[in-house]
């Protein structure tokens, strides 16, 4: 079965560069990304493509090459349903913040949506891929949902799960470890929809990198993949603590640790704690999934990654207050970095969002700069949490768009994510335009302590 025509539901993080990349690399494709977010497809739309939503290296030369040659983005999800021979559905499954599971199991609310919107749209056969991270067994759902609609269309539903990291989406699509595809493999017309989508990827992706299972394990995976990765970073968070007291240095122990090839140097940065839309929502629905199967040691197991990690963000913030002779109150604090990370304009459960909530308890004011976020996503995340109304945000709170404005007359600055732009920064005249003592809190390890010390600054890194 050779695709012609490919619909994305979703013009997100993954959505977006997802089908950017299948586009270019499969011109022979029409591929249409649909969401219902009118401003996003717009901005996917516009004429000049440095506007695009989604900041990612690299991204905006591909959508600029593809873009209305084969790569289309609109709000007429009907239209492109309805053309598509194969479906990927990418839309946003968040963590439920209402009713049965609230806090913890995904929110399958927008998926089922989507899948009621193609079993009312379609009129010929589709194949429908799951792109969004979705709890082990939602397949049979959608399966149910799709089959009785009794208009006679047959669906095969794959799990293609996404495992491209943002900052480095680009990249990751263009060369993953490996892609994965779950398909109804023991059928004839399961493996024919499987065959179709390793097709796609074989273009430019190496075949013993295909990776095909089962449904479930194909969903399974992705959510454990998730947790082991934050495992790891909960995991050297854990020692930096440790490392504080004693003496020890986190980053001379995650290198001696990672040398050894049965655990591996990544994912041992030692931070103020991971963020991002994915890592925390998939544990605690793993968490979910596991209780809801009376599994209660293994619910318990990986819920200990995200204590840690809420320890961890909690635990530099507080470090600021008792280094300020424990009181910030009315103290101006510069945050450096808004993301939750480099390279990306993503906000979503960034570690700055929580140490500047908590500074703010503190009666702190707060001024914040970010190379890619603007002041608006800044306030929206801290109105998000509803600890703070919006006039006290918006009175506490400043965003600027310089780092030498928003250290001027600080007390202390803390590095929240690690842009590479901030190493270069003048740091002596920061230092010199600071309040004194003039306080600095590493919380990615960025900088280089040792010339931070000898220009003056109190210089507190985590894990040292
Ligand atoms: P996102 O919020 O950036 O994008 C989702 C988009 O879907 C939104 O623009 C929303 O408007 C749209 N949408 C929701 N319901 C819709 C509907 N019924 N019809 C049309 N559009 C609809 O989310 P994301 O970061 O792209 O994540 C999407 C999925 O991929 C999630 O399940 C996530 O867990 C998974 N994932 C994300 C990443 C990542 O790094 N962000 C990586 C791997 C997997
Ligand atoms: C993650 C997974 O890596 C990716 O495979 C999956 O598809 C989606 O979720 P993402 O959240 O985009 O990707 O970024 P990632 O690089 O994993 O970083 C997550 C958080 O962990 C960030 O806040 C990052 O700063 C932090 N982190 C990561 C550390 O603190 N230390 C590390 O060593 C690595």
């Amino acid at each position: 079965m050779k695709i012609k025509n490919i619909c994305c539901i979703g013009a997100g993080y993954v959505g977006g560069p997802t089908m950017a990349v299948i586009a270019q690399k499969c011109p022979d494709i029409d591929i249409t990304v649909v969401d219902i977010n009118e401003n996003r497809i717009a901005a996917w739309n516009d004429e000049d493509v440095e506007n695009i939503p989604i900041y990612e290296p690299g991204l905006s030369d591909i959508v600029k090459e593809a873009r209305g040659r084969n790569l289309f983005f609109s709000t007429d999800v009907d239209a492109a349903i309805d053309k598509a021979d194969m479906i990927f559905i990418s839309v946003n499954t968040p963590t439920k913040t209402y009713g049965i599971g609230k806090g913890m199991a995904a929110d399958l609310k927008y998926i089922e949506l989507c899948a009621r919107q193609i079993a009312r749209v379609a009129k010929d056969d589709k194949i429908v891929i799951e792109k969004s991270t979705l709890p082990v067994r939602t397949a049979a759902a959608l399966k149910n949902i799709l089959d009785n609609t009794g208009n006679g269309v047959k669906y095969q539903i794959l799990s293609n799960p996404e495992f491209l990291a943002e900052g480095t989406a680009v990249q990751d699509l263009l060369n993953p470890d490996r892609v994965l595809i779950g398909g109804d493999i023991d059928t004839e017309k399961g493996q024919e929809a499987v065959n179709a989508l390793v097709d796609i990827y074989a273009t430019w992706i190496p075949q013993e990198n295909i990776l095909t299972t089962n449904v479930w394990s194909s969903e399974l995976s992705k959510l454990t993949a998730n947790a082991f990765l934050a495992q790891r970073v909960s995991s050297i968070n854990a020692m930096s603590e440790l490392c504080e007291v004693t003496g020890a240095d986190v980053g001379e122990v995650s290198r001696a640790v990672g040398k050894d090839s049965r655990i591996g140097p990544k994912f041992l940065q030692a931070s103020v704690g991971f963020g991002g839309s994915c890592f925390q929502k998939d544990i605690l629905n793993l968490v979910y999934i596991s209780k809801t199967f009376g599994l209660n040691e293994v619910a318990d197991y990986w819920e200990q990654v995200i204590i840690m990690n809420d320890h961890q963000k909690r635990r530099f913030a507080e470090k600021i207050v008792k280094t300020l002779y424990n009181t910030v109150a009315g103290k101006k604090i510069a945050i450096l970095g808004w993301a939750f990370k480099k390279d990306t304009n993503d906000t979503r459960e960034s570690a700055a969002i929580y140490v500047t909530d908590y500074l703010l308890n503190e009666q702190a004011d707060i001024v914040v700069y970010d190379p890619k976020v603007n002041k608006e996503q800044v306030f929206a995340d801290l109105e998000y949490l509803g600890t703070h109304s919006s006039e006290e945000i918006r009175e506490r709170v400043q965003v600027l768009t310089s780092a030498m404005d928003a250290t001027r007359e600080a007390h202390a600055v803390a590095v929240l994510t690690e842009w590479d732009e901030f190493q270069e920064l003048n740091w002596q005249k920061i230092y010199d335009s600071m309040l004194k003592p003039a306080f600095l809190f590493d919380g990615r390890r960025l900088l280089e302590g040792k010339s931070k010390r000898k220009i003056g600054f109190e210089y507190y890194s985590i894990g040292s």
